[in-house]
């Protein structure tokens, strides 16, 4: 029999991170590592993800979710190099800037953020998926969706991508129950990645989403979070470790909210 801590070991398991190089993902591909697996944190942005600090048992590598052939290649060289393939991550995700009132919007912002957000999880988890049935021993993948999938306002991008991600979860959960691979997402609310511990909410919009065609609705939201404060990346990580663990061997097709109540609202 296992104690709570040996559940929670990851010794010789090897994960995929994407969108390591900051953030939520940083604090994942941190987590992931401090448990013991082999973690392969990626980003887009190769530099800031090699600059990050997550200490041990990392790999750094430049990984652009949105493209595809660059997806496929990366896993095929992971299950070369290690022969194996166990967690997915997939956290890569944009919002800043890209929500833009609809009627505003042009095709190409559209493009450019369900490529990443969309495009993205499905291109990794698809690669995952490939690698995890030919290595023959189960596997994760855990997809970073937010409680905008639920409750709309960040905008019409954002929030219908991140409802996308949710059905894809369910959909893949079972797809690839039989082949043991369980596929779950967290709903990350509001996350401070920005420099300093995580504000106590406040009726003031915060600056990440000034500008914003609904920013004033998120703010409001923000202003009432049940817990009375933004969420710390490394609380999304540690849920994160519990989907990635032994301690949820039976959990799959699940989206668990680490919001601080916000979908009470
Ligand atoms: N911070 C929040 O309040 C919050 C809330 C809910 C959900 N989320 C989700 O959590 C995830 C992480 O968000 P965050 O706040 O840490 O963001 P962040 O901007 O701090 O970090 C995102 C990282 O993703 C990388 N990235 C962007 N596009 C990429 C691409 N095409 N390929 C690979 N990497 C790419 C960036 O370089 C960056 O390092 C996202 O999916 C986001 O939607 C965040």
């Amino acid at each position: 029999m296992f104690t709570a801590a040996e559940w929670l070991k990851l010794d010789g398991k090897v994960a995929i991170v994407t969108g390591a190089g900051h953030g939520i993902g940083s604090a994942i591909a941190g987590m992931l590592a401090g448990a013991g697996a082999h973690v392969y944190a990626t980003d887009r942005d190769h530099e800031t993800v090699a600059s990050a600090p997550m200490g041990k048992n990392l790999s750094h590598a430049a990984l652009d979710v949105a493209d595809s052939n660059a997806v496929d290649t990366f896993f095929q060289a992971v299950v070369s190099e290690r022969k194996r393939v166990d967690i997915l991550v997939n956290n890569a995700g944009v919002y800043r800037g890209l929500g833009g009132p609809v009627v505003e919007m042009s095709d190409a912002a559209w493009r450019a953020l369900m490529a990443v957000n969309l495009d993205g999880v499905f291109y990794c988890s698809r690669a995952a998926c490939r690698a995890m049935v030919t290595c023959g021993n189960g596997g994760r993948i855990i997809n970073i969706a937010s409680t905008q999938a639920f409750t709309p306002g960040v905008g019409v991008t954002y929030d219908s991508s991140k409802a996308a991600v949710v059905q894809m979860t369910r959909t893949l959960a079972l797809e690839m129950a039989r082949h043991g691979i369980n596929v779950n997402a967290i709903a990350p609310g509001a996350t401070w990645v920005y420099d300093g511990p995580p504000p106590a909410v406040s009726p003031e919009p915060p600056a990440p989403i000034t500008g914003e065609p609904l920013a004033d609705t998120v703010a409001n939201r923000i202003s009432r979070i049940p817990k009375g404060r933004w969420a710390s990346p490394d609380e999304v990580a540690r849920v994160v470790l519990f989907l990635a663990s032994g301690m949820s061997d039976y959990v799959t097709g699940v989206c668990l909210p680490v919001d601080g109540g916000w979908l009470l609202l």
